[in-house]
C-alpha cells in the first residue's frame, strides 16, 4: 500500500500568508494543498442561498446532509464546487466573509468538515501534502509530522490584507480583520503554537523568504 502521505500543518491568523504562502510551498514540493477555509465559506454560501438563519444552528446543522462539496487539492488549478455551482470566487466576497465566524463555531459542523478533510487527506494521491486552517495542527492532523503556526505582527497583516483588497479602506479592513479573528480564536486558539508546533514568523520576512522558511521546517521534520 502507498501509505498516508505525508502531512504539513498550517495554522495561523487571517492576513498571515497562510493560504499563499502554503500554496507556493505545496508547488515547491510537488506535492498537493488543501484549503479547508475554504469549506467553511462553501458551507456559508450554502446557507446563504438556502436563505437559512446562519446563527440558526440547528438549522445549519440539518443541511449538512445536502451539502455536497468537492475541491481540488493541486495547488496551481483548484477549483471549489457545491452540487453544480463553481464557487471558487463567490466563497470570498465581503457577504460570506461576514457570516462564516457563525458557521465556523458550531461543534457538529467543525465535527462534519474535519471528517470531510480528513478523507480527502487519506484519498491524496501525492506523496504529501498541505494543509492549511485554523485546527489543522491541534484537531485535524494532531498528528502531522510536520506542523506550522504562521504569524505576522497584526500590523503586518493588515497593511497586507488591504493591499490585496484594492477599493477598501485600510481601516474598514483592519476593523473586519479584527472582529474576525476575535470571533474565531474564542472557537479554536491559532494565535499561540500547541505543544510541538513550530512557528514562523514571517513579520520581518518577504513572500519568497517565508515560503522557504516553511520548506526549511518541512525539510527538518521529514527529510524530504
Ligand atoms: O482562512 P479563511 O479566511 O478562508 O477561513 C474562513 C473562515 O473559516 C475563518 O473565519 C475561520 C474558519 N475556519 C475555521 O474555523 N477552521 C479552519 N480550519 C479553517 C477556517
Amino acid at each position: 500500500t502507498a501509505g498516508l502521505p505525508i502531512v504539513v500543518a498550517v495554522d495561523g491568523p487571517a492576513g498571515s500568508g497562510k493560504s499563499s504562502v502554503s500554496k507556493a510551498a505545496a508547488r515547491k514540493l510537488g506535492w498537493s494543498y488543501l484549503d479547508t477555509g475554504a469549506a467553511y465559506r462553501a458551507l456559508s454560501w450554502f446557507v446563504v442561498q438556502r436563505r437559512l438563519d446562519p446563527t440558526d444552528s440547528d438549522a445549519v446543522i440539518d443541511a449538512l446532509p445536502d451539502f455536497d462539496y468537492r475541491i481540488g487539492t493541486h495547488p496551481d488549478t483548484y477549483h471549489v464546487f457545491v452540487g453544480d455551482h463553481d464557487v471558487t470566487d463567490v466563497i470570498r466576497e465581503p457577504e460570506v466573509t461576514a457570516v462564516v465566524s457563525a458557521i465556523a463555531r458550531v461543534p457538529e459542523v467543525r465535527a462534519f468538515l474535519t471528517g470531510l478533510f480528513r478523507a480527502i487527506i487519506a484519498h491524496g494521491e501525492k506523496r504529501g501534502i498541505v494543509v492549511e486552517g485554523r485546527d489543522i495542527t491541534t484537531v485535524v492532523c494532531p498528528d502531522a509530522p510536520v506542523r506550522i503556526l504562521l504569524t505576522a505582527d497584526e500590523q503586518v497583516r493588515m497593511a497586507r490584507r488591504s493591499a490585496e483588497l484594492t477599493g477598501h479602506s485600510a481601516a474598514h479592513v483592519g476593523e473586519a480583520l479584527r472582529r474576525r479573528d476575535a470571533a474565531d480564536s474564542r472557537v479554536v486558539d491559532f494565535m499561540n503554537a500547541a505543544d510541538g508546533v513550530i512557528t514562523v514568523d514571517s513579520t520581518d520576512l518577504d513572500f519568497d523568504q517565508t515560503v522557504d522558511a516553511v520548506i526549511a521546517v518541512v525539510q527538518k521534520e521529514t527529510h524530504v
